[in-house]
């Protein structure tokens, strides 16, 4: 496939050496498209001409250094709202307070990790995104900013070992089923699309797909609801997964693949130390990845075991892992996705795949 670069969010460094924006370069590159530049001037003329989605400025720029930098960003009218991760040696303490002091600023303190790096990056990316969600209609921008609040506090609750809140994730998905039931989503999926939290993308979407598709299928109310929170959770137990088996390029080792199956389990026992989860959570939740043939995991359930909610939640979970941007990979084509999907003849409910078919050309959801 090729490596279509346009889809990946611009970033732009400014300052340091040669060889340490080259360096930053390929550390980004398979996430970001990244330009870099020498002085303030030539960055501020590039954002003039394309703006990126963030920048990275390092304390060593021509000519007045990088908080100057990054003080003139903040005066021009189009970069005055750019996130950016300013990185800095710990002794350059002044230049640090000052480059806080312009908001919306990130610090990475140099000589850091690439994981921080990029830790920093998704950080300045998503203030960044979520600045831009203040521009969409209210609902749409109410069901991302409630959502991806709610998903934030999963991921602390997860990490405190607490158990989660049902009755508050179901009410933060309330304006996303308002959105779905109303056929006014599609801002959901745009605005969603560059925020640099994979898992909460992923989940997001699935959500969005599992609503949309639930409400087609004639599923309403309450059940719709369920429908919808079960996609946000459906992968929760990834939260415990490192990153490196769960960002990884290329095919997974015997070993890693047992690690990345155990999701399913984690989930599911981080559901089961919840009070009040519907049935049709943990069913999307344990039987997302079983196939029809027996083939899938953890249970290797045969087709008769599997429900209609078990069989839609497969579907979709393929579609949106297919479609979604990964760090290794670009989206496939949802044409291509489905594609695919129809040639899993023995794996996947095809009646009800040709109906997800069907919902997706009608609306033309991507
Ligand atoms: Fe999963
Ligand atoms: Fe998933």
């Amino acid at each position: 496939m090729a490596d279509d670069q346009s889809r990946k969010p611009l970033v732009y460094i400014i300052g340091g050496s040669a060889e340490y924006r080259e360096e930053l370069v390929q550390s980004l590159v398979t996430m970001y498209r990244v330009k870099a530049f020498d002085s303030a001037a030539e960055g501020q003329f590039a954002c003039s001409v394309s703006l990126p989605v963030a920048l990275i400025v390092d304390e060593v720029v021509q000519p007045k250094g990088g908080a100057n930098c990054i003080a003139q960003v903040r005066e021009q009218k189009i970069t005055r709202g750019l996130p950016v991760v300013f990185t800095a040696s710990k002794q350059n303490s002044e230049a640090i307070a000052e480059a806080q002091s312009s908001g919306g600023v990130v610090i990475l303190i140099k000589p850091y990790w690439r994981s921080n790096l990029l830790k920093a990056m998704a950080e300045g990316v998503n203030i960044g995104v979520e600045a831009e969600w203040e521009k969409i209609e209210p609902k749409q921008r109410t069901a991302l900013k409630n959502t991806v609040s709610s998903f934030n506090n999963i991921a602390r609750l997860i990490e405190n070992g607490e158990p989660l809140p049902y009755g508050e994730v179901q009410e933060s998905c309330g304006p996303l089923v308002d959105a779905i039931a109303s056929d006014n989503y599609k801002d959901i999926l745009r605005g969603v699309q560059n925020h640099d939290n994979y898992s909460y993308v992923h989940s997001l979407r699935v959500a969005t797909f599992l609503g949309l598709f639930g409400n087609v299928l004639g599923i309403k109310g309450e059940d719709l609801t369920t429908l919808t929170t079960a996609g946000l959770l459906h992968d929760i137990g990834k939260m415990s997964i490192a990153p490196a088996v769960l960002n990884k390029p290329g095919k997974l080792t015997d070993d890693e693949f047992v690690v990345m199956k155990s999701h399913v389990t984690a989930t599911l026992e981080h559901l089961d130390h919840s009070i009040d989860i519907p049935k049709g959570v943990i069913i999307i939740a344990g039987q997302h990845h079983e196939k029809l043939d027996g083939t899938g995991y953890p249970n290797g359930l045969p087709g008769r075991e599997l429900n209609q909610l078990a069989r839609m939640a497969s579907i979709i979970d393929i579609f949106s892992a297919i479609t979604d941007r990964r760090v290794y990979k670009d989206p496939v084509p949802p044409e291509r996705a489905l594609d695919i999907m129809i040639n899993m003849d023995k794996q996947l409910d095809q009646p009800l795949l040709a109906l997800f078919r069907e919902m997706l050309l009608d609306a033309a959801t991507y």
